[in-house]
């Protein structure tokens, strides 16, 4: 693997609505990121990762675009982003966006032009079909709910295809011309400075043609488009074409967003010259999930966390560079979801961001993640805004839940728990705007925020800097960044270790993932010397270190 620019820093993804809002709209937008950008600094991150700022309806917050060439009001102008990158820069900061191109917003220019003259260059553009007997040429059921197919305004006898919400037409990428848009709009990103793009469910864009039904797997009479994905073949011809037309020539930093990958396609993905230089680890996030919908999902227990894990370390190996999290703004967040009910509290907190920041791989944190934001208890289903949410708790109610199973599930799994504004201080609105946010602020900002957590050098935030200082740490970065991962007592339920080794040295990332206190062995005749403890010290005993609950400790072992 050839070592890149991009190797030893630390990503951070800001959702950008929620926050800072400098001008009490209830919005977070580009000047509250500018006025934040010292804090990014202090905290250690290096690239920041912005979800969808473009011109947009926000159907689905953005990641359903109208121009791909401008900034949405809301969020700020052109010149403000111009300013973001340039502040950034001074920083020695990257700033990447989110590059969303399987679909656009159907209040897109295209689009419009596309329903004026279906048979036109634009009507090409898109998937538009006839219907049959009302209905579109295959099954397939969106992400969102519903059949993929919705009738093509201004013509009743067509429709167009949308994988996710009817307000995200998926754009024809079997058609050249539309390609070359894409690459053409991506150059222009890249010269005005950006250093790359988070690439938004990219696999989506290769389809299996010509449309046909998949076995039905629910009782609306549709097919999960997983079964088509799954079959589809061809998306790398795509995939290179865009890395050659648009990444290459900058040498962009690019991280794919890829589900469901095969393994034997990880070198063509993340491999030296790949079609990105990353791509996130989707394998814990997507664990016990059930195409039946969120309240058959399950949970995850520690070991099976850390298995998922360490599944992927040793499929990735020496491949490429994979992308780790605890979560994003699709997902609960990491400590509500990783950290036994019940037991979520500073430690446990700090201890869950050890074990995954370590691990070999590009370390991402999500906004306010930093500070162990933690779910919202939503006391009913109004209080939720994300359209996915509300589908789900839908299709649990037919799938025969009561309203409170329906609601626990969206608690569990709901995308607004890491949506709820970043906790700045225990002020009115948690410090995140003067005016009304545009979602409820999580009741618990008076005791988890940004200015006590600054104060306090035991606080979840004075953690994560110590993490990022560590992992870039010039005497220790060798081994934290580019070195050898091994587990560590795999077989023992409720730990989490792993040596990470180089010639220069070996370092030894333990922790106990319980609530009771246990005693873990180190490799024989070791010397240590501690480099991290989430607690203020460690018991030794002959059998080993006596680890207190949820303790977690980074030792530097003597040859
Ligand atoms: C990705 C985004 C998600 C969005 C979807 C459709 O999964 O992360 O937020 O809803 O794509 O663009
Ligand atoms: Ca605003």
């Amino acid at each position: 693997m050839k070592k890149q620019w991009w190797h030893g820093k630390c990503a951070y993804q800001i959702y950008p609505k929620s926050f800072c809002d400098s001008n009490g709209d209830g919005i977070g937008d580009l000047q509250g990121i500018i006025s934040k950008l010292d804090y990014l600094k202090d905290l250690g991150a290096d690239i920041l990762w912005l979800s969808p700022i473009y011109v947009s309806p926000l159907a689905d917050q953005g990641y359903d675009i109208a121009d791909y060439y401008n900034i949405d009001p809301r969020f700020g102008t052109l010149a403000d982003m111009d300013e973001l990158i340039a502040e950034a820069k001074k920083r020695d900061m990257d700033i990447v966006m989110d590059l969303v191109v399987n679909h656009c917003s159907d209040e897109h220019e295209w689009f419009r032009k596309a329903c004026e003259d279906p048979d036109g260059q634009y009507g090409k553009y898109f998937y538009i079909e006839d219907m049959k007997d009302g209905k579109g040429p295959c099954n397939w059921r969106s992400y969102f709910g519903g059949p993929v197919w919705e009738p093509l305004p201004g013509h009743p006898d067509k429709c167009y295809l949308h994988v996710f919400h009817k307000k995200q037409p998926d754009l024809n990428w079997e058609n050249p011309k539309l390609r070359e848009e894409i690459y053409t709009m991506i150059r222009w990103w890249l010269d005005r400075g950006l250093a790359g793009f988070r690439i938004d469910a990219i696999l989506n864009i290769k389809k299996v043609l010509p449309f046909k039904d998949y076995p039905v797997d629910r009782e609306d009479g549709l097919s999960s488009v997983h079964n088509m994905l799954h079959e589809a073949k061809g998306v790398g011809d795509f995939l290179g074409e865009m890395r050659d037309r648009a990444f290459a020539p900058y040498d962009a930093f690019t991280v794919g967003e890829v589900f469901d990958e095969k393994e034997e396609d990880l070198p063509a993905f993340i491999g030296d010259g790949g079609y990105f230089s990353s791509m996130f680890d989707f394998a814990e996030t997507v664990f016990g999930s059930s195409e039946n919908g969120w309240q058959d999902a399950g949970g995850i227990t520690p070991d099976q966390y850390r298995d998922c894990v360490f599944a992927t370390q040793k499929k990735v190996d020496q491949i490429g560079f994979i992308s780790n999290i605890i979560e994003n703004h699709d997902e609960p967040r990491g400590v509500s979801r990783y950290i036994p009910e019940g037991d979520a509290c500073p430690a446990s907190k700090k201890m869950l961001a050890t074990v995954y920041f370590l691990v070999k791989g590009l370390p991402w944190i999500y906004q306010g993640q930093e500070l162990g934001m933690e779910n919202v208890h939503f006391s009913s289903i109004e209080e939720v805004d994300d359209i996915s949410s509300i589908d789900n708790y839908r299709v649990a109610i037919e799938a025969g839940a009561t309203p409170e199973e329906a609601l626990d599930a969206v608690r569990r799994f709901s995308r607004d728990n890491a949506r709820t504004p970043f906790q700045w201080t225990a002020g009115e609105n948690a410090g995140f705007t003067t005016g009304t946010p545009w979602l409820r602020v999580n009741p618990n900002y008076t005791e988890i925020n940004q200015a006590d957590e600054a104060k306090d050098p035991d606080s979840v935030l004075h953690y994560y800097r110590r993490l990022t200082r560590l992992r870039k740490d010039p005497a220790y970065a060798e081994t934290l960044v580019w070195g050898g991962f091994t587990p560590w007592l795999q077989d023992r339920p409720g730990v989490m270790a792993y040596l990470r080794t180089s010639e220069k040295q070996t370092i030894l990332v333990m922790a106990n993932y319980q609530r009771e206190p246990q005693v873990l062995p180190l490799p024989e005749n070791s010397g240590y010397k501690v480099l991290l403890n989430n607690y203020s010290s460690v018991k030794e005993t002959p059998e080993g270190l006596a680890l207190e609950g949820y303790q977690a400790v980074v030792l530097e072992l003597e040859k």
